[in-house]
């Protein structure tokens, strides 16, 4: 009942704001976008419940230390079907010298998701970022031999470690450049090992857990663009020449713009043509400047049209968010101005972009309806 009479409120300012064009982008709404129309789930209905009953799984990055330290927390992380660790589970963190090897932070993460019933996603085995200082900045530059043997020991200790444990790996992360002629990003990973780097890597992580589902993860590619069109032809020469790949993350991280579903659906729908799973692996979105009723309801309609993008195509299974809560978000930190991108409030507490997610389950995939006990009029 209160949902309907805040977004009353919301609707009020918003149509007014609509009027006098100050809202440009998220017109035209729909009036299913309305918050004033969205049902508010049945008491102590959560989003697992919701994903269950429409088949679409929702997972959390998470930081174990909190999980181990915040009651309130651990609730809502408890909330979802998957759990990925947003750095326990990097280089930097795991191998942070030559010889030395830390697991406890990723143990922890598995040991809550196994007592939760949850699957875990692996990030991130190889990336730019997120390497330990001596990987990076070698006394003497690799030579491709000593780089390879790092990286195989590397990726056959980690996904063997935690062999049937984990569901999914992001075996490749952020490969592909969006900007520049030059289709992939110049790393030490390529520049030492050439481009086939991306295809032996995925190969030792199969070989080290043959029942894990391999991913390439990647940003800013959610929307039809020059970089998704490069993504897709990487994808599709990996295949062809039997790379062992399963999946795709987008990882949805929405900053500058108001997301066109149709377009998601396009866009997720020649992915899935190339018989991958996807999953939206990252999802937030940075609100800029003050946090008016405004930019709530945009926020809330984003993440709406996110959810019912990857309800609309059936390869699309798992809906990550990047952070539980506002308050412990990495947005802040990495762009000064930009803030509150996820679903709880710095105080735990569901906001209006909750309710956007929990709305477009509810709807349902176009072939599965919810039943009427997970709702509430
Ligand atoms: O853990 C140390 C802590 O001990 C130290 O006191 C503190 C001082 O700065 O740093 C802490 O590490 C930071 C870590 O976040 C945990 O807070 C690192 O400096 C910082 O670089 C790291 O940032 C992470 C970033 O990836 C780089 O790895 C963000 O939390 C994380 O959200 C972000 O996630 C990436 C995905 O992996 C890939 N896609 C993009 C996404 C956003 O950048």
């Amino acid at each position: 009942m209160w949902l309907k009479m805040l977004a009353a409120r919301f609707v009020g300012t918003f149509l007014l704001l609509g009027a006098v064009g100050d809202f440009r982008d998220v017109e035209p709404v729909t009036p299913r976008e309305d918050p004033g129309a969205w049902r508010e789930p049945a008491p102590g209905v959560g989003l697992r419940e919701l994903g269950d009953a429409t088949g679409l799984r929702i997972g959390w990055a998470v930081v174990p230390r909190e999980l181990r330290r915040d009651a309130a927390y651990r609730q809502r992380v408890a909330d979802g079907h998957v759990i990925v660790a947003e750095n326990a589970m990097k280089w930097q963190v795991i191998q942070p010298a030559p010889d030395r090897w830390r697991f406890e932070p990723g143990d922890d993460l598995v040991r809550f998701a196994i007592a939760h019933g949850q699957a875990v996603r692996g990030h991130t085995l190889v990336w730019h970022g997120g390497l330990p200082t001596w990987l990076r900045e070698p006394e003497e530059e690799w030579t491709p031999e000593a780089l390879r043997a790092v990286l195989e020991t590397y990726v056959t200790t980690v996904v063997g470690r935690w062999r049937g444990h984990i569901e999914a790996w992001d075996v490749v992360n952020e490969a592909v450049a969006g900007l520049f002629r030059d289709p992939l990003r110049t790393t030490l990973w390529r520049e030492t090992l050439g481009d086939g780097y991306i295809a032996e890597t995925f190969r030792l992580a199969h070989a080290a857990d043959p029942g894990a589902k391999l991913f390439y993860n990647d940003f800013r590619i959610e929307a039809p663009n020059r970089k998704a069109d490069r993504v897709e032809a990487l994808l599709r020469g990996l295949l062809a020449d039997g790379v062992p790949v399963h999946g795709l993350g987008l990882q949805a991280h929405m900053h500058f713009e108001l997301p066109d579903e149709e377009a998601l659906v396009a866009n997720l729908e020649r992915f899935a043509a190339l018989g991958l799973e996807l999953h939206l692996t990252e999802i937030d979105v940075a609100i800029p400047g003050e946090i008016t009723v405004e930019q709530r309801i945009r926020q809330a309609i984003a993440m709406r049209r996110l959810t019912r993008a990857c309800l609309r195509v059936p390869a699309c299974t798992t809906m990550v968010f990047w952070g539980v809560d506002d308050g412990r978000s990495w947005v802040p930190r990495f762009f000064t101005g930009w803030k509150a991108p996820l679903l709880y409030d710095s105080r735990m507490e569901r906001k209006l972009s909750w309710y956007g997610v929990a709305d477009a389950l509810r709807e349902g995939r176009p072939d599965r309806r919810l039943p009427e006990s997970v709702l509430l009029d």
